[in-house]
């Protein structure tokens, strides 16, 4: 992605239904004996690939203009491919339903950001617990209940959002009832049962810590869309602040921001709620320093919003630190920070950012897909030509950030070299399928 710094921005978003919604809404669709209809699903990278998991799988997916429309085939086989599923985490929420599906799933580690440790234990440990038996061989896993699953009384050990995510969708149509304890809270969680409980599932007490599940035999189809994306909020907010810009959030769920609108608001932008559902921020022209932002899970500040709101404190008036409490190495952009001129330091958890002036374009490559859209972040306040490499990261979780940079009045675009490559190659395709038509060539 190419950035030309130095536009302040202003306008006006419509979120995209959340993505960390959307996959576990995909995955949980293989549960439902009836068609489930998914409003304006965003098309992200992690999308496609899910899609090529539902299809393994035995499910009909196809789009209907915004709509993904995802209907219940005949049951493919228990074993998914490798390549999906090592492009993302997300297809750990394959487990519970393809065991519930087809009686046994097989596949190798989910892949997805490296943000350091990412074991699967807890959702294993649960599945166990309901009466899934996993055995491995080397980096390939095969999960089984020949005899369905159950229900169970389990404590998770810390509130992994995708393990109460995985439990959840094994509970709903295990035999009897599931307690969760320590469960993750987070919107997506919330609304992973929303979804669930549309299509007939009994769930009490997502959105708190204990969860009470009542297993059933059949789920039907529904129609659905997932809640906004509180990143994509919290990155767009960033962006405007990092600018001294506005923007008016539209579609969005405010109360899901307050902890990134408590630091903003600290750093002296002026925010207003528009409604229940519209937010608007006016930056100052330069921000003070952000202080102690301790990421952690919610309701505390979100571990994704990190990078991308640290961004917009490179050119603050003050020092920020941001400690991440959920991953090891969630600031892998520190060093893209700094070949822009940031004064970024990472000690272990901990992202200090010392002021700098101004910052400078330069050629800084993405780490991840929430690193790589803070280094877009920064690029926006460097002055001159910036080039984010790595950049299809970004694609896994914002489909396309230029455009969306673009119509706020930012200067950014897709590298013109990739898109002239992909011409090339689509011209040389359309000779020869002429050629071979015919004869003709293309001028
Ligand atoms: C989800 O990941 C999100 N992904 C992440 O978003 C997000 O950063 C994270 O939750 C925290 O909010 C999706 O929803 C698809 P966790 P998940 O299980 O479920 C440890 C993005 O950029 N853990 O809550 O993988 C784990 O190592 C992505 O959109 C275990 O030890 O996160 C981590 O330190 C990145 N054992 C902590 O828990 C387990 O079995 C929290 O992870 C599971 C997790």
């Amino acid at each position: 992605m190419k950035i030309w710094g130095g536009a302040r921005l202003e306008g006006e978003v419509w979120l995209p239904p959340a993505k960390n919604s959307v996959l576990p809404i995909l995955a949980a669709s293989l549960l439902c004996d009836g068609p489930v209809r998914l409003r304006q699903t965003p098309r992200l990278t992690d999308v496609e690939n899910s899609l090529a998991l539902l299809r393994a799988a035995g499910m009909h997916a196809a789009w209907e203009g915004e709509d993904l429309l995802l209907t219940p085939g005949r049951p493919g086989k228990s074993a998914l491919p490798d390549g999906p599923v090592r492009a993302m985490r997300s297809s750990v929420f394959y487990l519970a339903p393809m065991l519930h599906r087809m009686g046994e799933v097989r596949m190798t580690m989910p892949g997805g950001c490296r943000l350091g440790p990412r074991p699967i234990d807890i959702h294993l440990e649960g599945l166990a617990c309901m009466g899934a038996a996993a055995v491995w061989k080397g980096e390939q896993l095969t999960l089984s209940a020949p005899e369905g699953l159950h229900g169970a009384e389990f404590a998770l050990r810390l509130p992994s959002v995708g393990a109460t995510e995985t439990l959840m969708m094994a509970a709903v149509k295990a035999r009897g009832i599931t307690v969760l304890h320590g469960a993750a809270r987070e919107p997506e969680v919330v609304d992973l049962a929303r979804f669930l409980m549309a299509a007939g599932a009994h769930i009490c007490g997502a959105g708190t810590s204990t969860i009470w599940i009542q297993g059933r035999e059949r789920l039907s189809g529904a129609a659905f869309r997932p809640v906004a994306d509180r990143i994509v909020a919290a990155t767009v907010l960033a962006a405007a602040a990092a600018t001294g810009g506005s923007v008016t959030l539209r579609r969005c769920v405010p109360d899901h921001l307050e902890p990134v609108l408590e630091v903003l608001a600290r750093a002296g932008c002026c925010i207003r709620r528009e409604g229940p559902a519209a937010l608007m921020l006016e930056a100052s022209a330069r921000l003070a320093g952000a202080g102690w932002v301790t990421a952690g899970a919610y309701p505390a500040f979100p571990t994704d919003a990190a990078p991308v709101l640290a961004a917009a404190f490179l050119t603050a008036a003050g020092p920020s630190y941001f400690e991440d409490t959920v991953f090891e190495h969630r600031f892998g952009c520190a060093a893209g920070f700094t070949a822009l001129g940031g004064r970024a330091k990472v000690r272990g958890r901990l992202l200090e950012l010392a002021p700098a002036e101004h910052l400078q374009g330069a050629a800084v490559s993405a780490a991840d897909l929430r690193g790589g859209a803070a280094l877009a972040v920064a690029a926006l306040q460097a002055q001159g030509e910036s080039t984010i490499a790595q950049a299809g990261y970004i694609r896994r979780g914002y489909g396309d950030l230029a455009a969306l940079l673009r119509s706020l009045g930012a200067h950014a675009c897709w590298e013109e070299k990739t898109e002239r490559k992909n011409e090339r190659k689509q011209q040389a395709e359309g000779e020869k399928y002429f050629s071979e038509a015919g004869g003709i060539s293309l001028p």
